[in-house]
């Protein structure tokens, strides 16, 4: 029972207590079936190797059933991390078969790059949520070796913060800038439809390249070709600098302030005081940092006529106009301000993003109302579990509970209805992409366990 369809899915959509002992039980197969000696798999099939924020994630809901693996998970990631503090997306792990996921560890080339670990990793890094998953982690199952796992990360996690905030905040306003699509971790979403167009590719480029994700899940639910030749030309462009971030305004051709990644910045600074005051370091300089970038991202990324926040083209210096997901997610921040607060929750709660506290369908990345929606494509519109789980924990945060409770219950009928999917359909809940995916298994862990 490791995915598609789950055993005893007539049980599963009935409900109560007896449904909640059957999804913890899906998650807990599929999490230990992707379990890989030192970290998790995204998907044995389409992500054989470590992904950052996946092992984030995923360390979220092993804490609630194998804390040690949680710890592990994320140690591994760490012991990847680069010499300038990036945590880099990929984590290549040598003992699978060359040729089995595109792009490899040949095309990103980190070996030549300074301050790359010794294994081979990717050279761009993603949304920055260890900081929160290891708080999470610590505050689950807190104990000597929670702590001392603490003690080990927080000086990784600072300078994490350092990168981003430093060599990262091109636009110099207090940000940090993505250099590619695949570090908001929204890859094909239409927030980047604007900036992507302006990046020169040729969809035969690929006819060099062998795709493997298209070899795995349909085509139609991935994304295009002429998206990848776009991708793979961004990474020449920065694999060409050696991945170095000096100078990008003038050669580089994707910059971009993305609002999930500056959310979970400013995030990471709020965990990051928490996790202080467990190992003796300073919380008031990162409560500091937290203030700064929630009033950068009202600043550079809120537009009060929309009453949403969009990324930030940093070529043109324009806000991206297209209403994504990724314009909800500040409500992360425990201290977005009121007004701000309020706008978002408008924007989720209308017909382009259907919040409600009984929600007729699942919660979509892309405004559904939008003529250029796609209900299939990857993350032009499907729901995932978690992007779901960073709204309802926001919806706690800001005190709305029926909000929260409506959207947790729409995460659980996706999963009892079609297993732990990579995403699924925004209208009816079929399972989209990869059957048994971790981080939905791990977050629907920590969603069951959190009433
Ligand atoms: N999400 C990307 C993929 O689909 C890479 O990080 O492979």
């Amino acid at each position: 029972m490791t995915g598609g369809t789950p055993a005893g899915a007539a049980s599963l959509r009935a409900g109560g207590a007896e449904r909640s002992a059957l999804l913890r039980r899906l998650a807990v197969t599929t999490l230990d079936a992707n379990w890989e000696h030192d970290h998790t798999v995204p998907s044995r099939t389409l992500y054989p190797h470590q992904w950052s924020w996946d092992s984030a994630f995923i360390a979220i809901g092993l804490a609630h059933v194998r804390p040690d693996r949680a710890w592990r998970e994320l140690r591994t990631l760490f012991a990847a991390q680069w010499a300038d503090g990036r945590v880099p997306h990929i984590v290549f792990n040598p003992s699978v078969r060359a040729g089995a996921y595109f792009p490899g560890p040949e095309f990103w080339d980190s070996g030549r790059a300074a301050g790359a670990p010794a294994g081979a990793t990717s050279g761009i890094v993603q949304p920055p949520v260890h900081a929160p998953a290891a708080w999470l982690v610590h505050r689950r199952a807190p104990s000597e070796a929670s702590v001392r796992a603490l003690r080990w990360l927080y000086p990784r996690l600072v300078a994490q913060q350092r990168y981003l905030t430093g060599p990262r905040d091109v636009g110099g306003g207090g940000l940090a800038c993505i250099v590619h699509p695949w570090e908001s971790g929204l890859d094909n979403s239409p927030a980047w439809d604007e900036p992507m167009a302006a990046v020169p590719a040729d969809a035969a480029v690929m006819r060099a390249y062998r795709r493997h994700d298209t070899a795995h899940a349909d085509a139609a639910h991935r994304p295009t070709d002429l998206d990848y030749a776009r991708y793979v030309a961004i990474v020449d462009a920065y694999r060409a600098g050696r991945y170095q971030d000096q100078g990008l305004p003038g050669r580089h051709p994707f910059l971009v302030e993305c609002p999930l990644v500056n959310a979970a910045l400013g995030a990471a600074e709020h965990a990051l005081a928490r996790i202080a005051g467990v190992v003796g370091a300073d919380p008031g300089s990162h409560r500091e940092r937290a203030a700064r970038i929630t009033e950068a991202l009202v600043d550079r990324l809120y537009d009060p006529v929309t009453g949403t926040f969009h990324p930030r083209d940093l070529r043109t210096d324009r806000l991206v106009p297209a209403r994504t997901v990724l314009g909800l997610m500040p409500l992360i921040l425990p201290d977005l301000p009121a007004g701000q607060v309020r706008a978002v929750l408008a924007e989720a709660c209308s017909p382009r993003f259907g919040l409600a506290a009984r929600m007729d369908r699942p919660l979509p990345t892309y405004d559904r109302t939008a003529p250029d929606f796609e209900p299939l494509r990857y993350w032009r519109g499907p729901s995932w579990l978690n992007i779901g789980w960073l709204l309802w924990r926001g919806l706690r945060a800001h005190h709305r509970p029926d909000l929260a409770a409506g959207l947790r219950e729409s995460m659980f009928e996706l999963v009892a209805r079609s297993g732990c999917h990579e995403y699924f359909h925004p209208d009816t809940g079929a399972g989209l992409g990869s059957p048994a995916f971790s981080w939905t298994a791990a977050l629907l862990l920590d969603a069951l366990a959190e009433g």
